[in-house]
């Protein structure tokens, strides 16, 4: 048998604590810190810059080598050759399906796409000028009520029908609330399409036409869907689990995702680039924007990454995308993709950009896309949330089946008042 290897912390005052080392498959060994409670101190480590919160074989980030794999699998082969459903099959169950596991797969998601209709009512208690993430965070949350059958999250059978029907609904849901937002009539799903063809159906088709997708935009979404679906342990994914280790059901935990995923600073950010680059307005203007993040009066949005220190693998995949839709759209010469590009020419090539290793991320390429195919800017971290979903789930789903799974319940550094008393109002001063 191997033998452990061992960390030795030793304190100021002499006292010390020997620590496991623990080795993954891939990636930076890591200290067992659990038994460190027994000295009296905790590490202190507020944005998890070097702490590991879990135990997961789901994805793997090396974000100096730049490299992305689901379940071993490098993002650039799934982009390229699986689809969307194929992925969220494997990141669900670890392995690619059969075609028999595959087919009954795609029928599965394919019938629990309908919602509840009497879910359709949650939509007329909000504005219609209400952000599609906020209908989102409700009405996903909402599910809850809507399926007592299934929620006992300790049934791994009853975890799998839920899993399915966040899969096959969110879509639903995300289409719906565009169609609130600009006050046209729901589209009820249609078997005939494929999941992303679905999806545009859902959100561009109306009911006195027929709808034909446009192959370009299909193959442009499923490949972002793809490229979102997981990120190892990101904000919003590490708020599912947290939300999750309570025992919380499954749709509440992923409604606690969305909400996380909506910051600028997260899956915001491919709203917040568009928005970012109609500010700019013009490419004579870029110059001087740029001067302005360098005086950091303001982020480049859709640019750097926590983790990536070396191109994004997904932007590399997203960018490739980016110039074919633009392309085969004839949108080249459009004046805000001309914009963006010089951008991304400028920030490539500068200094400073260079010496932080600031790229440009997926966000900066998937929102110029989304923009190409037509979504409305406030639908970009909906497309991002739809695409998340089959992550959080399997997050959610491997959390809850491992043997170690505790409720998250992190530690602090408390620094207000020590012990005072109480004054009534009149003595204080
Ligand atoms: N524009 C200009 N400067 C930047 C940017 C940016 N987008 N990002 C980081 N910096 C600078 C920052 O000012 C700092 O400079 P200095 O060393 O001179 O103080 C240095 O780079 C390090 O920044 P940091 O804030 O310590 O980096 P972080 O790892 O905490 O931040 C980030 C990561 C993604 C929050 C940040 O890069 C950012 O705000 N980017 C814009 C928002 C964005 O595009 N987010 C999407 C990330 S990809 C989607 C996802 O996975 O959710």
């Amino acid at each position: 048998m191997e033998k452990q290897r061992l960390a030795t912390l030793t304190l100021d005052d002499g006292r010390s604590i020997e620590l496991p080392i623990l080795s993954g498959t891939l990636g930076p060994d890591v200290v067992d810190m659990r038994s460190l409670g027994k000295l009296g101190v905790f590490t202190y480590d507020p944005a998890f810059f070097a702490t590991a919160s879990c135990t997961s074989a789901i994805t793997f980030i090396d974000g100096d080598a730049g490299l992305l794999y689901y379940r071993g699998y490098p993002i650039e082969q799934l982009a390229k050759q699986s689809d969307f459903l194929e992925v969220s099959y494997l990141l669900l169950n670890g392995d690619l399906p059969t075609v028999a596991q595959r087919e009954e797969f795609d029928s599965i998601i394919t019938h629990h796409t309908m919602v509840h209709d009497q879910l359709a009512r949650f939509f007329n208690g909000f504005r219609r000028d209400a952000h599609p993430m906020a209908v989102m965070v409700g009405v996903v949350g909402a599910l809850s009520a809507f399926y007592h059958d299934s929620l006992d999250i300790n049934n791994p059978q009853h975890r799998k029908i839920s899993a399915h029907r966040l899969l096959a609904k969110v879509p639903t849901i995300a289409a719906m609330s565009h169609k609130y937002h600009i006050g046209s009539p729901f589209m009820y799903p249609k078997n005939k399409f494929s999941y992303v063809e679905n999806f545009l159906y859902m959100m561009f088709g109306t009911p006195a036409e027929d709808y034909v997708p446009n192959p370009v935009m299909v193959r442009a979404l499923e490949r972002i869907f793809i490229l979102h679906a997981d990120h190892e342990q990101n904000a919003s994914t590490s708020t599912v689990r947290l939300a999750g280790s309570s025992g919380a059901n499954p749709f509440a935990c992923i409604a606690s995702g969305i909400a996380a995923l909506w910051g600028p600073a997260h899956g915001g950010a491919n709203e917040a680039a568009l928005k970012m680059l109609e500010e700019i307005g013009d490419v004579s203007r870029v110059a001087e924007y740029v001067q302005g993040v360098k005086d950091k009066k303001y982020r480049l949005m859709g640019f750097g990454h926590r983790v990536y220190k070396n191109m994004d693998p997904r932007a590399s995949v997203m960018r490739e995308t980016c110039y074919e839709v633009l392309r085969e759209l004839r949108l080249e010469n459009n004046k805000l993709f001309e914009l963006a590009m010089e951008l991304e020419r400028v920030a490539l090539s500068d200094p400073y950009f260079i010496e932080r290793k600031l790229y440009p991320n997926v966000d900066f390429y998937s929102g110029i896309v989304l923009r190409a195919i037509g979504i409305p800017t406030n639908m970009f971290t909906v497309i991002f949330a739809v695409a998340r979903t089959i992550g959080w789930v399997s997050q959610w789903n491997e959390m809850i089946g491992d043997s170690e799974q505790k409720i998250g319940r992190p530690r602090q550094l408390y620094r207000g008042s020590a012990q005072r008393d109480f004054q009534p109002i009149e003595q204080r001063g």
